[in-house]
């Protein structure tokens, strides 16, 4: 399977300097093998259609970090994932945990948005992971098992999807999870999409606080797909390195 490396840029980078992003990225990224790298942007709403524009035609792809499960109507301040599709985006991060944490998103909304995301043909990045209490807790494996269960209540087991696990106190931190346990949550997300009826093709990505020096390492773990990448993903230098030491 081809490794799938996603940028989540969050609140970063205004139009021009995502423009100039993808330029310089454009100049670089040749020496990624296409059969075996996968790329997906995600800049925030305001910078989508300068994405479409700057990687139309240029083999990587790109979509919202948020949208709502309504195509349009009285929802001030929201993303229509039907905008995005009509850009050229193809993807959706869902449930990223600073959407769960800051603005309050539960499992039962992730599952809405999903359900629509998959409804127009695009395909969803669902974020999951538990946070430092939880795993402290012994509660790890209950909290992805819950959050899989109720985030893709209504998901169709017959179109794309992403899982991207990235355990809350590892994101932003410099804390990466160590290789057993990543080892042994992806083992366990494999098994439980398998007994869900998903296809064992969905991709699962790891994220939280990946980096160039231990891509490598990580990206050798079974059932370890790709990343979902933040910090690192905001410069071409470290995002590109980050590709090219694991793909
Ligand atoms: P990080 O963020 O790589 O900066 O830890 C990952 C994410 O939030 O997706």
């Amino acid at each position: 399977m081809k490794k799938l490396f996603a940028a989540n840029w969050k609140l970063h980078k205004t139009p021009a300097e995502t423009r100039a992003f993808f330029k310089a990225w454009k100049d670089k990224a040749g020496s990624l093998s296409a059969d075996r790298a996968q790329v997906v942007f995600f800049p925030t709403a305001i910078c989508l259609e300068a994405a479409s524009q700057e990687l139309a035609d240029a083999g990587f792809e790109w979509g919202a970090q948020n949208c709502y499960f309504e195509d349009k109507g009285a929802f001030t301040g929201e993303t229509s994932a039907q905008a995005v599709q009509s850009l050229g985006g193809r993807w959706i991060l869902i449930g990223h945990s600073e959407r769960r944490s800051i603005f309050g998103e539960t499992d039962e909304l992730c599952a809405k948005k999903i359900k629509k995301v998959q409804d127009l043909g695009l395909t969803p990045m669902f974020c999951i992971g538990e946070t430092l209490q939880e795993r402290e807790s012994g509660k790890t494996f209950d909290v992805l098992k819950d959050q899989l269960i109720k985030g893709l209540a209504h998901a169709d087991k017959t179109k794309p999807l992403a899982i991207a696990y990235e355990p809350v106190w590892a994101i932003g931190t410099g804390k990466v999870a160590g290789p057993e346990q990543v080892q042994e949550a992806h083992q366990f997300l494999f098994e439980q999409i398998k007994s869900m009826g998903l296809s064992t093709a969905t991709p699962l990505l790891y994220g939280g606080s990946v980096k160039a020096d231990n891509a490598g390492a990580l990206g050798k773990i079974p059932h370890v797909d790709g990343f979902l990448v933040g910090g690192a993903s905001l410069e071409v230098d470290s995002f590109l390195a980050i590709a090219k030491a694991a793909q």
